[in-house]
């Protein structure tokens, strides 16, 4: 009896020994872009189920839609030589730092919760690098989508477009109806949003040559142009103030009736269920007119940085915290996007969400799943910054269709 109260006694003290240091350490310091009323909420869940487990989170936000400032303040971090533990970060960035060598190593802890079974291959690509785990996927996103305010869409006759000429025609009857039929932000990466989608209805075959091969003759093709024609035919669309609006305003003017639609990535939804909207009462989600059954994805992932031995405990318990399947659920159902593991249910998720995971295996199944150009996940970030100088250029009407399509070529190749 003695000898094992004794033998039990010396086990607690081994697990306090070998909680001591973990106690210390249990502090993480997290880079994100999370600053919009939706996201803000999302990022909450994981901040509240890291304290519950005893673990500090040092927010480190940095405004500005799709990261690019996040990036910038990054990379003057990491130069100065002190990372934060944990970067919120976007595909071909994530390879680009751990081809630096800047990034852990998160193999042991992927392996002991079989990450490899669970995680999409296409985001598994973004994850890991030579074999070795580096990021944990929070979620999956996707740019083709329009929202749409109920009544305005009712005001327009009621029936959601499924095609071009449809969505044209919607968006003139709500020009008639006295609103500003389409919500858009002038930024680069908003441009570029649009212009994912734009090209994404002129097929697959095409993004995939234009946009993740860069084809030459595709980028400079009578498509290219009339993927600009249509960004012209777009723009017409706004209203004056477009320039420089965060998006989350442009969601705002379509969540109180200003505007009728949006085109914009699924954490649009995010602004829209924080408004206390719902969706197919308050506001509708289609697929960008003509993309229907294609899924243009984005994964946000926590990049972990190689940080001192002293931090690597908390890095960890964030990492699981991050792959843990109720917390994927409880993340996602108020981010807008869909959970970054196959085995979980659709069931807590509203009619939208159902939508984003059914669209999203079938894509996966039918070769019809590809990154978004836009949101890092279809050319690399030089690739990208060139794409989005000449849209950005064509849309405040510096350039005509014809010669963007040149310039768009001649702009790729330069940064290859
Ligand atoms: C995307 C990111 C989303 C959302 C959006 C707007 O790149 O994947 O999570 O934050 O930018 O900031």
């Amino acid at each position: 009896m003695k000898l094992r109260l004794a033998l039990k006694a010396t086990a607690s003290a081994i697990v306090l020994c070998a909680a001591a240091p973990l106690a210390q350490a249990e502090e993480v310091e997290v880079l994100h872009w999370w600053t919009s009323g939706g996201e803000a909420a999302a990022l909450n869940v994981l901040k509240e189920n890291l304290e519950a487990k005893g673990v500090t989170w040092q927010d480190m936000p940095v405004a500005g839609g799709s990261g690019v400032e996040a990036m910038t303040v990054l990379r003057s971090r990491v130069t100065s030589g002190n990372p934060p533990t944990a970067v919120q970060m976007l595909g071909f960035d994530i390879k680009d730092w751990a081809a630096e060598g800047f990034l852990g190593d998160l193999s042991d802890l992927a392996a002991e919760e079989g990450w490899a079974e669970v995680v999409p291959p296409a985001l598994q690509e973004f994850s890991k690098f030579d074999d070795k785990w580096i990021a944990a996927p929070v979620n999956v996103h996707s740019t083709n989508w329009m929202w749409i305010n109920k009544e305005a869409l009712d005001a327009a006759g009621g029936a959601a477009p499924t095609t071009w000429e449809e969505l044209i025609a919607v968006l003139d009857k709500m020009k008639e109806n006295g609103i500003i039929p389409l919500a858009h932000g002038g930024q680069p990466w908003q441009d570029g949003t649009i212009f994912d989608s734009v090209v994404l209805g002129l097929g697959d075959d095409f993004y995939k040559a234009a946009i993740i091969e860069q084809n030459p003759e595709a980028l400079s093709s009578e498509q290219m142009v009339e993927a600009f024609k249509r960004m012209e035919v777009l723009r017409g669309y706004f209203d004056d103030n477009f320039s420089g609006r965060d998006w989350n305003l442009a969601s705002a003017m379509v969540i109180n009736g200003e505007a009728g639609m949006q085109a914009m990535g699924d954490w649009a939804k995010g602004e829209f269920l924080r408004a206390e909207q719902v969706p197919g009462e308050d506001f509708v989600c289609i697929r960008f007119p003509g993309t229907q059954g294609s899924v243009l994805f984005n994964s946000d992932q926590f990049a972990m940085f190689d940080v001192s031995e002293d931090k690597v405990a908390a890095q960890k318990l964030m990492a699981s915290a991050v792959m843990d399947p109720a917390f994927q659920v409880a993340f996602n159902t108020v981010k807008g996007s869909v959970p970054a593991r196959t085995d979980i249910s659709d069931e807590a998720f509203d009619d939208c969400g159902k939508k984003g995971m059914a669209d999203l295996a079938e894509a996966a199944a039918n070769g019809t799943l590809q990154g978004s150009m836009a949101h890092g996940h279809g050319a690399s970030s030089n690739i990208k910054s060139a794409i989005f100088d000449v849209v950005t250029a064509h849309l405040n009407g510096e350039y005509s269709a014809e010669d963007a399509a040149e310039e768009l070529a001649a702009a790729v190749e330069a940064a290859q």
